[in-house]
């Protein structure tokens, strides 16, 4: 038809395999990044949940054993907003509780149970029986044993560097809590830290968590 504009069809994305990839992408990046640029501003998701304070120094060195052990293959550490989660394992988590977790650890595998809210649930010596070799305490355990820990030191690490760069991301420590770290580590080893982090799981921030599960909110 003379006069007739060519304009912008489908058809020629849907004929076209390398554009209709690109276009594709486009679409998927945009919609995912309006989803998720929001959380970096909004109030809830940067502030942290009251009483949750960045990690003391064993705790944050017993984090590391944490991830270098994989325990997030097995572990999740969020709760979910479902009533049956809610009864297992305590209030659902809510986003100002990991604000100082860099990497977070929320996980997405449950071969064992969530431990969002596994502090203070079960004493420190549970912890290093259970960590030793689990089937001691929970007969048909299939949890792999971690009796090294108990042998490993963690005196002299790295901890204050580590403490540096999660400032560099956000988390306030100061220069005289960095200066001191050290101190927190005598003696100790990784099971003692890894016990440390685990007891202060879901702790702090449950209080809050409690009551904006209350009102609601998430
Ligand atoms: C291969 C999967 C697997 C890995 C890896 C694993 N766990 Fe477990 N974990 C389990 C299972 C299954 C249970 C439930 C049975 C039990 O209590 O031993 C469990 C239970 C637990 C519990 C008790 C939770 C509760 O509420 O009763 C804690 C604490 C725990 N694991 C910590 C750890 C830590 C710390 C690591 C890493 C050092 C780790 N797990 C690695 C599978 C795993």
């Amino acid at each position: 038809m003379s006069g007739h504009k060519k304009r912008f069809s489908h058809e020629l994305l849907e004929r076209n395999i390398g554009l209709l990839i690109v276009f594709s992408i486009l679409v998927v990046s945009f919609s995912g990044l309006v989803q998720i640029i929001p959380l970096f501003f909004q109030h809830s998701t940067t502030t942290p949940a009251e009483g949750v304070a960045p990690y003391e120094p064993l705790r944050l060195v017993g984090r590391d054993v944490y991830i270098r052990e994989g325990c997030v293959g097995c572990h999740s550490q969020q709760i979910r907003m479902l009533q049956s989660e809610v009864q297992r394992y305590g209030p659902y988590s809510v986003a100002g509780e990991s604000v100082y977790d860099h990497p977070f650890l929320w996980g997405s595998k449950r071969t064992g149970p969530d431990l969002a809210r596994v502090g203070q649930r079960y004493s420190d010596e549970w912890h290093r029986i259970h960590l030793r070799n689990p089937r001691d305490v929970v007969k048909e355990s299939n949890m792999p044993s971690y009796p090294w820990l108990q042998r490993n030191s963690v005196e002299g690490t790295n901890v204050r560097e580590r403490m540096a760069v999660m400032r560099t991301m956000g988390v306030p420590y100061t220069d005289e809590q960095i200066q001191a770290a050290p101190e927190a580590l005598v003696g100790k080893t990784e099971e003692d830290a890894i016990v440390a982090y685990l007891q202060g799981l879901g702790v702090a921030g449950r209080d809050a968590a409690l009551q904006s599960m209350h009102r609601g909110e998430h």
